[in-house]
């Protein structure tokens, strides 16, 4: 495994404590204000009736689904976090990397797929990517929110690639942060066509006072 994305796993377990609280207590601007409601909107707009919440962290997008109706599946690696996510109950909350899901240890299918700000890696995602369609039932949507690369670009240069991460705004707490994997709007697209996937929408909801996006939404379904 690429030393980054080994990183991004251990830092995540490492922080998977203060990241619940941060979650739990609301204590991320962004998500309270726009993006928290955006991700819940556009899944429902799907009307699915099954959905995997692939990095489903302490699985408040699960619970939120389920408490809809929608029968939800959350996975993600760190134990910690999906035993929360069960201790919280609301939705099935199973403990599994990308790596396994893209080989194929994921026996479900579901109407929609959906990654919260999950989507941290860079061919650890193109791996897994290539290994939604099979999870997608016929008409099925992958729906991605992630940072927008224009707000999330800084001063750097507008190319993929790795970038030094941050736990700015997240609260109290935290340790050292995670590398995450810059996409470019062309990255994005890009890496969905290779996984079989075509954008069929996107979103770019408003952060309230800033006159920028507080996330790229990527709605996407099988070629
Ligand atoms: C920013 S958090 C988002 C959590 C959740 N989706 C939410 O909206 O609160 C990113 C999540 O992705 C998970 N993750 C990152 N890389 C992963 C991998 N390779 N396999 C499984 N989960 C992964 C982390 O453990 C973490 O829970």
């Amino acid at each position: 495994m690429d030393e980054h994305e080994q990183i991004i796993l251990d830092v995540w377990r490492d922080n998977a404590a203060p990241w619940t609280h941060a979650v739990r207590t609301h204590a991320i601007a962004s998500r309270r204000l726009v993006t928290d409601r955006v991700i819940l909107d556009t899944v429902l707009a799907q009307h699915p009736r099954h959905a995997i919440d692939l990095g489903c962290g302490e699985g408040w997008l699960t619970r939120a689904l389920s408490a809809e109706g929608i029968d939800t599946l959350g996975i993600d690696a760190i134990l910690s976090l999906v035993e929360s996510a069960r201790t919280a109950g609301g939705g099935r909350f199973i403990a599994m990397d990308y790596a396994e899901v893209s080989n194929g240890a994921l026996h479900e299918r579901a109407d929609v797929v959906v990654c919260n700000f999950a989507l941290l890696g860079g061919t650890s995602v193109d791996t897994l990517l290539r290994a939604v369609p099979a999870l997608l039932e016929p008409g099925g949507a992958l729906v991605v929110q992630t940072l927008h690369p224009f707000s999330a670009c800084g001063d750097a240069p507008y190319v993929d690639g790795w970038r030094e991460g941050s736990w700015q705004g997240c609260g109290e707490g935290f340790g050292k942060a995670a590398p995450w994997y810059f996409r470019t709007m062309q990255g994005w697209i890009g890496t969905l066509k290779q996984a079989g996937l075509r954008l069929a929408d996107m979103l770019e909801p408003p952060l309230p006072g800033t006159g920028r996006p507080a996330s790229l939404v990527l709605i996407a379904r099988v070629c």
